[in-house]
Parts: C-alpha cells; structure tokens; sequence
C-alpha cells in the first residue's frame, strides 16, 4: 500500500492588538457596515512593530511541535508558506529553524500568496510519500499589515496578521491526506500583487513616492475568478476519492471574503453548519488563514476521528489548491 501521510498536530498565534472595523472608520472613510456586509470582517489582528513573519510562526510551531509530543529536534524539514518574509533572503523557514533550535532540519519559503499553506502541505505530502523525511513542520505566517497600504480603503479593511503550523508524518492507517491538488495561472499575476521591492521595481525613492511596496488588488475581478476556480479544484478532488460534497463533515476555505466562501459553498451544496469560519475575527491572513482555522476546528471539537474534511483556497499568482483529509 501506498504510504500515505497525515497532519500529526496543529497550533497557532494571533498577535494581541485587535484592529475593530469601528477603529477603522476613524482611520479612513469606511463604515463597519461596509466592511461587515461586503467581506464579513469584523476585527482583525495586528502583529506589533517589533514582530516578523518568523516570530508569529516560531509560537504556532512550538504549540504543534508540543501537541505532537515532539521536539524541534525531530523536525527534519520546515516549510514556511508566507508572502511577507522577514527578510528578501534568507528564507523565513531559516529563521524559524533558529528560533525553534530545529538543528536537524532542512528549510524552505513558498509563495503561493493565500494558497501557500496548501502548496506547502502538497509538498510535505510527496517528501513524506517519497519515504525522504519523517517529520516536516509546515507553517503559514503572515504580517499582512506591514505591506498594506492603510490609505487604500479597497484593501486594508480586508487584511489580518497571524500564523498556524502543522506536523505532517507518515499515517498508519488510511486517515490523512486523501488527495491535493494544486493550480496556478500566471496570466492574472497583476490582479493580486506587490509591484515593489523585487527586481522588477527595486526599492528606490520613486518605487516608495510611487506606493510600490503596498499590496495592489483587483478585489472584483479576484472574486469572480475565485469562485469559479475554487468550485472545480475542490470537485475534482472529492472525484478522486468518489466523495459526495455531502459526506464531507467540515469545509474549511480560505478566510478571504464570507461572500466568496458562501458562494462556493453553495456550488458545493454545502451546507454553511458545515463550513468553518474564522473571518469575522482574523480577516485575510493569506497562508496563515487555513492552518489557523484547522487548528481551530480541532481545539473546539469540529473534526472528529474518521470525519472527511476539504481545505480549499486561492490567492495571489493567481494560484489556487484544495485537500481531502480523512481525519
Ligand atoms: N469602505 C467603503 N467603501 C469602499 C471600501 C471601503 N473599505 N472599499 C471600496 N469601497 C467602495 C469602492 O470605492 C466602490 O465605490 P464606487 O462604486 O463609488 O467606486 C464600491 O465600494 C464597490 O467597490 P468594489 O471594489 O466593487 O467592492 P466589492 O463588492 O468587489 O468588494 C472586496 C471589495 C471586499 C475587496 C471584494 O472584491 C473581495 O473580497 N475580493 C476578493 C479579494 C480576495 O479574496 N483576494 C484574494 C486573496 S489576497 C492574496 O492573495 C494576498
């Protein structure tokens, strides 16, 4: 049989400040009816100025690594999903791997801006199926409002800080990971993306006048794409595993917009008890927005032994992924 790995622990971190849409309204003009009605926001985090990327991932790792009885020692290889790095290089997972004191790992970064955590979940599952390593922890951490332009209402009302961690190993059974599958289209890099600070546009006095360095997003034109391709990566992996939508004990989507997960719920004929959301308190926190609401779910009892669980989501790129688990 086919080896076959699974999510052994999960954990994750949410800085302390809270952002509330009423705060917002005194900061620009927006209006907590706005912001709740078109996306579902409500509040969302705020990482504090001394606060990386790797910072919010090490309290998440250590939460799993805990869970999971392990030690950072056991860690043979670390995936960090994140489109805010603390640095341009080296890679955030290095740093990670430093904080957690992980000397027996190797470390990677993906960007695959919101679908980072599934692409790195896809690639944890082939280096586990490949019999290479045992032990990979893979984390999404964001610090999404320090590349937010708070002068541009259309999106710093939807963005959040935060990060979730996960340990994936080999299962022993047939739980775990059913299926991934991953997509992307380059062609529609410039609906979601940052123009600045890479080698297309680097920093400068002008790229920085010019806002460069802020997320731009065409949120419209994202929407409609999101929903379409969300609906087919998710059927076409419960097809894989002749799973009806209606087996399925929890969706957990991409926190990005309730619209957007109400949508494609509905295409999926999920029923909205069935559909994890965490939005209202976190916003948007790109690849930190999935491992989150797992470990959610799980600490509040949402995902039992043998339930069927979806994760979906798509972001920046454009790229988009969804995963089957059997719990
Ligand atoms: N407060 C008040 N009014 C606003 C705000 C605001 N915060 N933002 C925009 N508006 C106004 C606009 O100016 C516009 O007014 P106009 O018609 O007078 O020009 C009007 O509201 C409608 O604007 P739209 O942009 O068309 O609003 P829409 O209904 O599309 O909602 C939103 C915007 C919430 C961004 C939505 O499009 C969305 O969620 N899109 C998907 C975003 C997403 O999920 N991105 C992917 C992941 S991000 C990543 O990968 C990092």
């Amino acid at each position: 049989m086919l080896l076959r790995s699974r999510i052994i622990s999960t954990g994750s971190y949410l800085p302390e400040k809270v952002l509330s849409n009423s705060e917002m309204e005194r900061m620009l003009d927006t209006s907590d009816e706005w912001i709740t009605e078109r996306t579902g926001i409500r509040e969302r985090r705020i990482a504090d100025s001394t606060q990386a990327a790797s910072d919010l991932a090490y309290e998440a790792s250590r939460i799993a690594l805990e869970r999971a009885g392990l030690g950072p020692e056991d860690i043979d290889l670390i995936i960090v999903a994140t489109i805010t790095g603390d640095m341009p290089f080296p890679s955030t997972a290095c740093f990670l791997q430093d904080k957690l004191g992980a000397t027996n790992a190797a470390g990677f970064d993906i960007n695959a801006a919101c679908s980072g955590f599934l692409y790195s979940l896809y690639i944890a599952d082939s280096f586990i199926k490949s019999g290479k390593h045992r032990r990979i922890l893979v984390a999404g951490t964001e610090v999404l409002s320090k590349i937010t332009d708070w002068d541009d209402r259309r999106t710093c009302v939807i963005f959040g800080d935060g990060a979730g961690a996960v340990i994936v190993g080999p299962s022993d059974d047939d739980s775990g990971l059913l299926s991934i599958n991953i997509n992307s289209d380059g062609k529609m890099w410039d609906l979601i993306h940052v123009p600045g600070g890479g080698s297309r546009n680097p920093v400068s006095q002008s790229s920085i006048e010019q806002r460069m360095h802020y997320i731009k997003m065409k949120g419209n034109e994202t929407f409609k794409v999101a929903v379409r391709t969300l609906e087919d990566i998710a059927l076409k992996t419960l097809e894989e595993n002749n799973i009806d939508p209606s087996s399925l004990s929890l969706l957990i989507p991409h926190q990005a917009n309730l619209r957007i997960i109400q949508a494609t719920a509905d295409r999926l004929k999920v029923p909205m008890d069935k559909v994890f959301i965490n939005l209202d308190k976190y916003g948007n926190t790109s690849a930190a927005s999935i491992p989150i609401a797992l470990d959610e779910a799980l600490q509040s009892g949402r995902i039992k032994e043998g339930d069927y669980i979806l994760l979906e989501a798509f972001g920046g790129g454009l790229t988009w992924a969804s995963a089957l688990i059997k719990w």
